[in-house]
């Protein structure tokens, strides 16, 4: 039976699996009062292999799932979608929605440093999304960008401190490092679960720029109004998954210290196909 979303509006937050909850942690902890209804598009991921239509269908159908469900605001807590689909989001959605390029590529100049890679999906790193916001937000800044495609697939296995990810990393980041990256702007919201292989191979000197703390401060700044009214309440956690995942709760429990109170297998297609 399907739970009953909180009386008052949740925030909607989605992603293709389980790179998405390490926004909704920083999410949680900043709003604590806020109820979330968070969607891992599980039965299509990755999204990050996919063409920029198919991405864009697949946002567009998570969205519409979201606020069938009265969410007040779209968190798109996936790259490859915010920089694939957020004008096409935008433009379908009645409600604000909130992607994760802008607040990454300000996390990462405030650092002030000179050399910045930015590693993510293909579909990601082809879009030219994160060169093209770093080069209108700071001209002079040099970027070089390097799409990691086996990172999605080690950080869903949970393997975001093992030898086999280090073995991986060194290969797609060696040549970042050889060029003098300062700060790698982590461009794929699932690559934060990989952190502990990562930075033991970049080493102490680069720091790894995770934008979820970002994001979840630009969420609260920018739509205060439609927060004010549920602070001071406990907020609920409504997961919603297209496939049920055994991947996914285990790395749920790791991020988010708990199992999901209210989790439900849903399909976006009136066939039931996912
Ligand atoms: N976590 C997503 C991102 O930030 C996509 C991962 C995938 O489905 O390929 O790009």
């Amino acid at each position: 039976m399907m739970d009953r979303i909180a009386a008052s509006h949740p925030i909607g937050i989605f992603d293709s699996g389980v790179g998405g909850l390490t926004v909704l942690s920083a999410l949680r902890r900043r709003l604590p009062g806020e109820s979330f209804l968070y969607l891992g598009d599980t039965a299509r991921l990755p999204y990050g292999t996919k063409s920029a239509g198919t991405v864009q269908r697949y946002a567009l159908k998570a969205a519409a799932h979201l606020l069938h469900h009265d969410v007040k605001l779209l968190v798109v807590a996936c790259n490859t979608a915010t920089s694939f689909a957020l004008p096409e989001l935008i433009d379908a959605s009645p409600v604000p929605v909130a992607g994760v390029v802008e607040p990454g590529v300000r996390a990462a100049l405030a650092l002030g440093v000179h050399r910045i890679g930015v590693i993510g999906t293909e579909g990601t790193i082809r879009s030219g999304s994160y060169q093209r916001a770093l080069a209108r937000m700071d001209g002079s800044v040099s970027v070089r960008a390097v799409p990691c495609p086996l990172f999605v697939p080690l950080a869903e296995e949970g393997w975001g401190d093992h030898p086999v990810t280090d073995q991986v990393a060194q290969t797609y980041l060696t040549p970042l490092l050889e060029w003098g990256a300062e700060a790698l702007i982590l461009g794929c919201t699932h690559y934060p679960l990989l952190v502990p292989s990562l930075q033991r191979v970049v080493g102490p000197e680069v720091t790894l720029v995770d934008s979820a703390s970002s994001v979840a401060d630009a969420v609260a700044t920018s739509y205060a109004d439609l927060l004010e009214r549920d602070l001071g309440g406990r907020g609920e956690l409504f997961v919603h998954l297209t496939d049920a995942s055994d991947h996914f709760l285990k790395v749920a429990r790791h991020i988010l210290g708990t199992l999901p109170e209210h989790l439900e297998v849903v399909h976006l297609d009136p066939d039931g196909r996912g």
